[in-house]
């Protein structure tokens, strides 16, 4: 595991500089580091949904301009896909360490000013890669004022033998810790919801100042 540890903050590092498009696989380093390998199960697409009906909720009214959503983490753009299925128009900018596209900006959540400001941000199975997201949930909050966020915690249906290292987790705690951590970050709870197969909790959240 701990080579495993040093292999990612190598490729990560990699991706920093722009070198992990060299990186077997469309998806490079995300293939390798965050399972983005199975970017495509039905799981990913439900979280999905569910984020987008709370993106909607969170965007609605906004009539004098397209709301612009930034998609933290965005893997394969799931967020952007799903909503132009369900019309909804929308300013969609999204950021990755590990961009699968060339539309996407690279961005190290844990590290870099994010830069732009939006409506909402959306952040879905990203958290659970960061040592502390508390950095990055301040970061969210002095640029935009709403967020969608995901996260797989210990206290949802689990097997009490598993191992959040085989997934390569770093974070991983249960619901409350996580409400602490957005609470210190300035927002506040506006939703809760949990996936149809009862792993990975999602928030809608506002900032409270
Ligand atoms: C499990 S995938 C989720 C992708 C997408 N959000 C989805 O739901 O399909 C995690 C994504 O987070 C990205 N990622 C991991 N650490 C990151 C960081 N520090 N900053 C930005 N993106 C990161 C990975 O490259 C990968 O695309």
């Amino acid at each position: 595991m701990a080579l495993e540890g040093w292999r990612r903050r190598f490729g990560d590092l990699a991706a920093r500089i722009g070198l992990d498009r060299l990186m077997p696989g469309a998806a490079g380093g995300g293939n390798r580091f965050y399972n983005c390998a199975r970017q495509g199960a039905r799981s990913w697409w439900e979280r999905t949904d569910e984020a987008v009906d709370l993106i909607e909720k969170a965007v609605a009214g906004s009539t004098d301009r397209r709301p612009r959503v930034l998609d933290l983490g965005c893997g394969d753009g799931k967020v952007a896909v799903e909503l132009a299925r369900r019309g909804i128009e929308v300013d969609y900018v999204g950021f990755d360490l590990h961009p699968q596209s060339a539309g996407v900006r690279r961005l190290d959540l844990a590290r870099d000013p994010i830069g732009v400001e939006g409506d909402v941000a959306v952040v879905l199975g990203v958290l659970e890669y960061l040592a502390d997201p508390a950095s990055a949930l301040k970061s969210i909050a002095a640029v935009v004022p709403r967020l969608v966020v995901s996260l797989a915690t210990s206290d949802l249906d689990r097997p009490a033998t598993f191992d959040p290292a085989s997934l390569n987790w770093v974070y991983f705690v249960d619901r409350a810790t996580f409400e602490a951590r957005l609470f210190e970050a300035g927002f506040r709870i506006v939703e809760r919801r949990v996936t149809p197969d009862r792993k990975t909790a999602l928030w809608s959240v506002e900032r409270s100042a």
